[in-house]
């Protein structure tokens, strides 16, 4: 699946990726690290290279549990955007968890990376729910949600292993029926909420 709007791209991660990815991450080590995923301990399986990432990515995208994009600005790798925890059945949801290069924040490509994601799990998908959990200090993907209009649903305690610990997050979450007409026209249009 590849998704496009303006200057913002959404392709599979590759292999290619690699070079890129290292460059990015080494330049952002700093700025990711208060909100990047951590193996909890005991966990022997978790990938620990790029390679064994990108692999087991594709693993859960073939399986259909996961859409794992690399988000672009003018076709330049620029961070991930990954659609995760695909559930059929009577559920229908997933979760969503994203991150971008610092020379490109603040042009508002991340809500439309998770508006055009979005978009495709609940209208091509036809799945009803998405699903994105941010630790509470977290202000600059807090106002990600709070732009597009994502629902919060809760509070979690020690939900996810984050830079080296269990850390409590918001819950935040879009329904099919709560953006009838799709999130990226409402994002770009930027009409009120209701
Ligand atoms: C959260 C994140 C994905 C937002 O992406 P983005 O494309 O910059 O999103 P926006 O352009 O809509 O900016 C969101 C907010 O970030 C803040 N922001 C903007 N530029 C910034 C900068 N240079 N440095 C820090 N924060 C900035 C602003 O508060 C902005 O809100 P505003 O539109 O009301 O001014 C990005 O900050 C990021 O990758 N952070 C590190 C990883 C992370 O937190 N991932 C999410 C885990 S839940």
């Amino acid at each position: 699946v590849e998704l496009r709007s303006g200057r913002v791209g959404l392709r599979p991660i590759a292999l290619g990726d690699r070079r890129a990815w290292k460059e990015v991450r080494a330049r952002n080590a700093a700025w990711l690290k208060p909100w990047e995923a951590t193996v909890p301990p005991g966990d022997a399986t978790a990938p620990k290279t790029f390679r064994a990432l990108v692999r087991d990515l594709r693993r859960q995208a073939r399986a259909s549990r996961a859409l794992p994009f690399a988000l672009t600005v003018d076709e330049e790798f620029a961070g991930q955007l990954t659609v995760t925890n695909i559930v059929g059945g009577s559920a229908r949801f997933a979760s969503m968890g994203y991150w971008i290069d610092l020379k490109y924040a603040g042009h508002g490509f991340v809500p439309t990376a998770v508006a055009m994601a979005s978009d495709y799990c609940l209208f091509e998908m036809g799945l009803h729910r998405i699903e994105i959990a941010i630790r509470p200090e977290n202000t600059p993907s807090l106002r990600v949600v709070e732009k597009l209009g994502f629902r919060e649903i809760g509070y979690a305690p020690r939900y996810l292993h984050i830079d080296g610990d269990w850390r409590d997050h918001r819950l935040f979450a879009m329904t099919a029926e709560e953006c009838p007409d799709g999130l990226l026209r409402r994002w770009k249009t930027r009409e009120p909420l209701e």
